[in-house]
């Protein structure tokens, strides 16, 4: 479905998940996740609008340095990113609430080649609002914004142009090695060969501090992490009692990932009543619902490479809290 709004500003909205297929597509993860001996739930489902306004929060606590790290970054480069790839059109993957996005977008105006904006999001309600507070702050940007889910629905991204396709925030570190291949791969197949991706992820560092980033003093991401429960009750007729898990994060040393976790603090037992399932849980068990994966430039870049990709460059402190990565795909411009 495609809706348009011509006055007062360009806004195209095209949506491939609607509320009926994101229920059915939330019905199939809960069977699978909560029917598996050891739980998981996708963390895709956090964000509702309140998940992803709690996101806005996490990203401005004080112990949560990858927004600002990353922010720093894209203010030092963005001119240099812009004269490299002298895009038309700035997709973003996950675009949340549009933020950063913003310091790639004045780039590219003041370079003079931008024409179009395309977030790209799950989370409908909050991608609508974000992408029409963007798009009256730029005149004669038309922004075509994306509701759909990138594991799903990348050949959908519309194309045309030259594109810069951000994936930032480092939420390619939620994606574990196996999702994270099959996604360079299939991006790199919709892309055209003047196309770039600007890739943000987070880099390994002292545990003390990564672990602080997902377990904060106000106890915001707690919040966020049981969010999730708020979801599946509300979208599925379940039962959980939220208060009844505790947030649990763990740094995996092999993995180079933090885990979020939900413990229950009792025996207890969940009705997910649209499914008719009965889910029972005991004192301690765990409901895995996030990694986090932390990466090195050298992995980042050989995870590219060998999904096709040339990389043009990477730009962070080394070592750092953050890295860029803008590649190209292998066939020339
Ligand atoms: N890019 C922003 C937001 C990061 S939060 C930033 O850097 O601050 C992660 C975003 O990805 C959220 O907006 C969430 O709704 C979106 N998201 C999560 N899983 C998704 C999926 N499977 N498909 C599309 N978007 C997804
Ligand atoms: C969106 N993503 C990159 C965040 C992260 O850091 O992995 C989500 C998040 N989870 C807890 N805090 C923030």
């Amino acid at each position: 479905m495609t809706v348009a709004f011509f006055q007062p500003l360009a806004l195209t909205l095209d949506v491939h998940l609607d509320a009926a297929d994101l229920r059915a597509a939330l019905a199939r993860d809960v069977r699978s996740g909560l029917g598996a001996t050891r739980r998981s739930l996708p963390p895709t489902w956090f964000y509702d609008e309140h998940g992803s306004k709690l996101f806005e929060e996490i990203t401005r606590l004080p112990e949560y340095y990858p927004t600002r790290a990353e922010r720093v970054l894209l203010e030092r480069h963005a001119g240099e990113l812009a004269a490299l790839t002298r895009s038309d059109t700035l997709v973003e993957l996950g675009a949340g609430a549009c933020e950063k996005t913003r310091v790639l977008l004045d780039a590219l105006s003041a370079l003079g080649t931008l024409r179009r904006y395309v977030p790209f999001d799950v989370s409908a309600d909050f991608l609508e609002a974000s992408a029409t507070a963007l798009g009256r702050q730029y005149e004669g940007l038309h922004v075509h914004a994306v509701v759909g889910d990138f594991h799903r629905h990348l050949g959908k991204i519309p194309g045309g142009g030259r594109r810069l396709i951000a994936f930032l925030g480092g939420t390619i570190g939620n994606l574990v090695p196996s999702q994270r291949r099959r996604f360079f791969s299939e991006l790199r197949g919709t892309m055209a060969p003047c196309d770039h991706l600007l890739l943000g992820s987070d880099l390994v560092k002292d545990v003390a501090r990564i672990l602080a980033a997902y377990d904060d003093s106000k106890g915001v991401t707690g919040r966020f992490n049981r969010n999730l429960l708020h979801v599946v009750n509300r979208e599925l007729d379940a039962d959980f009692v939220p208060e009844h898990f505790a947030h649990v994060v763990r740094w995996d040393p092999l993995e180079q990932w933090i885990e979020m976790r939900l413990r229950s603090d009792r025996d207890q037992v969940v009705h997910v009543g649209a499914l008719e399932l009965t889910v029972p849980f005991s004192q301690d068990e765990e409901l895995l619902t996030e990694i986090s994966a932390k990466f090195t430039p050298r992995g980042v870049a050989s995870e590219l490479t060998r999904a096709g990709f040339v990389l043009d460059g990477q730009w962070g402190e080394d070592p750092g809290d953050f890295l860029l990565t803008l590649a190209h795909p292998a066939s020339r411009c």
